[in-house]
């Protein structure tokens, strides 16, 4: 339906108290890239926070296909959503009988290529990321007050993206994206990036560039990290979904060249979304789960 037409009750628990999940695509050529991990995603928060999807896997497949095609979308962006649906006051999730669920589909408005060629700016913020014992990162919930609140301090500093540290004082991440950087290691180098314990989502990007790093034996190093290993880093890249490997030029006042490390995972990132766009046209729309 037109996004005019589109409508959530003001009784709807996604509103009311953050009560609900979602998942951002990024779609290539009429693709979804990792659709799978991406519907997997999903029924893993709804898992954790007691919600029953309204469809299944194969339906949520379809109704992405179904959203993107009624757009005559080839190179968008897709947000998934869904909320615990529409209740009296209360917190009880019991009061929903229905979960809401929307999917918003629209063109990609890929970042400027200078980001890409000079890296983009991020400062360290004060706010911490959530404790992941008080929230847990990996349910990819409505609730993005923390994030909100560390992107405020990176607009004040004129940055593009905050990083958050988490309780300790380790990297955690950034506010939709996941860090990585790569420093001098025993005579050569090693990619560094924070840890799913540090408190932080377990990023699908992340994880194909992680893939990407091992496939290339580069020594990749996921651990705790601080704030002097970053300023001290030879490169950073963030990853995310939408930004793919985006180079950062500067953290703080320091700052960082677009470096080789960067510059090779980032084509070979491209390489893997090509591979992948073959491969699903190549087995047709009987994959999309539907004809
Ligand atoms: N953001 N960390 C956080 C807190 C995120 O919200 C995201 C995703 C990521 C990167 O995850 P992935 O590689 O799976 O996109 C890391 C999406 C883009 C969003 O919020 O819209």
């Amino acid at each position: 339906m037109p996004l005019k037409e589109a409508r959530v009750s003001v009784l709807d628990h996604g509103f009311l108290y953050g009560d609900g999940i979602y998942e951002t695509m990024r779609v290539y050529e009429g693709v979804v890239f990792m659709i799978g991990e991406h519907i997997k995603r999903l029924e893993h928060s709804a898992f954790h926070i007691g919600l029953n999807l309204p469809k299944s896997p194969d339906e949520i497949k379809v109704s992405i296909y179904e959203t993107l095609e009624a757009n005559g979308l080839k190179d968008a962006y897709l947000r998934l959503t869904v909320s615990r649906g529409e209740g009296p006051i209360g917190l009880d999730p019991s009061l929903c009988p229905r979960p809401t669920y929307f999917i918003l589909a629209e063109e990609l408005k890929p970042y400027p290529q200078r980001f890409y060629n000079d890296g983009i700016s991020a400062v360290i913020t004060k706010t911490r990321r959530n404790l992941k014992e008080a929230i847990n990162p990996q349910i990819k919930s409505l609730n993005f007050l923390n994030n909100i609140l560390a992107k405020v301090e990176a607009i004040k500093a004129r940055a593009d993206e905050a990083i958050m540290l988490n309780h300790e004082g380790h990297l955690a991440e950034g506010t939709v994206t996941n860090i990585f950087f790569v420093r001098a290691k025993d005579g050569g180098r090693a990619i560094c990036t924070p840890s799913l314990d540090c408190g932080i989502l377990e990023g699908i990007t992340r994880n194909v560039v992680i893939e990407l790093a091992r496939r290339l034996d580069m020594r990749l190093i996921e651990g705790e990290f601080t704030e002097e290993d970053l300023h001290r880093a030879q490169e950073v890249f963030l990853t995310s979904t939408i930004m793919e490997v985006m180079p950062v030029g500067k953290v703080d006042e320091v700052k960082y060249p677009v470096g080789e490390v960067t510059k090779l995972l980032a084509a070979e990132y491209k390489k893997e979304v090509a591979a992948y766009v073959k491969e699903t046209k190549a087995s047709g729309p009987s994959i999309w789960g539907y004809e």
